[in-house]
């Protein structure tokens, strides 16, 4: 049997090295089923005694699958089988073979061998593509490899790597960032088509924010969150926050409410941002590279803070200007100033009043009172906004304030003049008191008595009219 397989090899080799072997060349990319065609194109209708494929591994035949004269077919032990030639098929004299789930090991000669009316022998030359990083896990700013393998054959193949469906020329990976990982696709292009084969690299880090291009928008006054996400289940054994000024990188102490959350995430809040916050905040981590070596890993991002401007003359109701200004502007390409209206249950109605930067109110009346938000976009959209309260002289504060809250104002304030006239009329009948006992030291006691049981009388009684009528001395107004 060996002594047949081996003369059959060597006539196989005689019959292919020439021009067929080209068209012979089949190409799949790994993981994917492969179809080793077998055809009997003299005949539309054939049905053949036996089917042999096997396949040239060194100088040695090896049977991948066949089916006998009998009926009887063999495959290699293996659980689930891979390779089948669809018996279905064989009517309409195809004898193909499908492998599934593609592997560069199965890269390699075969041979297809049919005995029917007609005998037919072909040889297939596999050739799988498969693309890989290694390694495939790796901290950013580390390296890896990306390589496309094509198993050997005769045609020459262009390889080229796409990255979202778009070819791109990268193909060094020294320093790894955070916008490299997912997919990427080699393409493998032959004479006669291409073949795609995508693997993926994992990038650990600093997820969000991706870069260090990323800013933060805070309106003075508000609670902002600086994000520092670092890869899921890979937590650095140290985060530091540092920050430093814009313009000279020279480094500043974090604000007074800066506190860094606990947890997997690093991101950090300012509780309530203030003058002076603004400037880059850098949040970084060492962790452990897949060798066991350190590697720092760091994001800075930019802090900038709006704050409305108020500019306006001194007196009263004359013109006001509302600016939007932001630490830096650099970023934003329009302005919008809106009103905020409140309904009666705390309904908020927002319109748009100008799509400027700056906005004036020519004369200020009562009606201008209340929230004034500047909106500022960038390129992808609204960045954010900032809140001006508009105290108006003057101006009851809210003019849906129901008559309720009025009567209980004149209420409140009848009240507190009765108390003052209550208070006063005190204070004068004791410097009376006071008056008569000097003029006579000697009846001090006397007198503090008869006092004394005249406010016990005064109190039990209800009328103060009665009093005034009754005592002679001019105390009632
Ligand atoms: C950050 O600040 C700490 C002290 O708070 C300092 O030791 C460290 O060197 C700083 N790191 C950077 C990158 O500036
Ligand atoms: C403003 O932001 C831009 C872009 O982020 C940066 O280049 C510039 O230095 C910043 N300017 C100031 C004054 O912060
Ligand atoms: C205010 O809320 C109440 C209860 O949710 C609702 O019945 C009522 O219609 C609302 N009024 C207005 C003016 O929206
Ligand atoms: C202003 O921004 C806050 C927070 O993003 C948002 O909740 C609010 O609706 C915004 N206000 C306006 C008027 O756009």
């Amino acid at each position: 049997m060996n002594k047949k397989q081996f003369l059959m090899i060597l006539g196989f080799a005689l019959v292919f090295e020439g021009a067929q072997c080209k068209e012979n060349e089949v190409f799949v990319a790994h993981g994917s089923v492969a179809v080793l065609p077998c055809r009997d194109e003299t005949s539309a209708h054939s049905h053949p005694t036996a089917v042999y494929w096997s396949r040239i591994v060194g100088n040695v035949l090896k049977t991948v699958w066949r089916r006998e004269k009998s009926g009887l077919e063999f495959r290699p032990v293996r659980d689930p089988p891979r390779v089948n030639c669809p018996v279905p098929n064989f009517g309409k004299a195809d004898y193909s073979l499908h492998i599934a789930e593609t592997t560069i090991e199965d890269g390699g000669k075969y041979i297809c061998e049919v005995e029917g009316k007609n005998r037919m022998q072909k040889v297939i030359n596999l050739r799988v593509v498969r693309a890989s990083f290694s390694p495939a896990v790796v901290v950013e700013g580390l390296r890896t490899d990306a390589t496309c393998h094509v198993s050997s054959g005769t045609q020459s193949v262009r390889i080229n790597w796409k990255r979202n469906g778009k070819l791109t020329r990268r193909k060094s990976f020294t320093s790894v960032s955070q916008k490299d990982g997912g997919d990427w696709t080699c393409q493998a292009a032959y004479n006669g088509g291409v073949v795609e084969a995508t693997t993926s690299l994992q990038v650990k880090g600093i997820v969000t924010p991706q870069d260090d291009s990323s800013v933060v928008y805070a309106a003075l006054g508000s609670s902002v969150s600086l994000p520092c996400v670092f890869t899921d289940g890979l937590i650095p054994y140290t985060v530091m926050w540092n920050r430093t000024s814009t313009t000279s990188y020279s480094p500043l102490p974090l604000p007074a409410s800066f506190h860094e959350s606990a947890g997997p995430s690093a991101s950090a809040t300012i509780q309530r941002v203030e003058d002076g916050d603004e400037g880059m905040y850098t949040c970084s981590g060492m962790m452990k590279g897949l060798n066991g070596e350190s590697k720092k890993v760091q994001r800075t991002m930019e802090l900038v803070i709006a704050r409305v401007l108020r500019s306006s003359s001194s007196s009263g109701n004359g013109p006001v200007t509302l600016s939007c200004h932001l630490s830096n502007s650099s970023h934003i390409t329009s302005y919008e100033w809106l009103r905020v209206n409140y309904g009666p249950n705390d309904t908020q109605t927002v319109t748009s009043v100008q799509k400027t930067k700056s906005f004036r109110i020519k004369e200020v009346n009562e009606k201008d009172a209340g929230e004034w938000v500047c909106r500022y976009y960038g390129e992808q959209g609204v960045l954010g906004n900032v809140t001006y309260e508009l105290h108006v002289m003057g101006a009851v504060k809210s003019e849906n304030s129901s008559s309720g809250n009025k009567t209980a104002m004149v209420m409140g304030l009848g009240f507190f003049f009765l108390v003052i006239f209550l208070v006063l009329f005190q204070m004068y009948r004791n410097y009376r008191r006071k008056k008569m006992i000097l003029l006579y030291p000697a009846m001090e006691t006397i007198v503090h008595q008869a006092a004394t049981e005249r406010e016990k009388r005064e109190r039990s009684r209800p009328k103060m009219a009665e009093d005034c009528a009754r005592d002679p001395k001019p105390v009632c107004v």
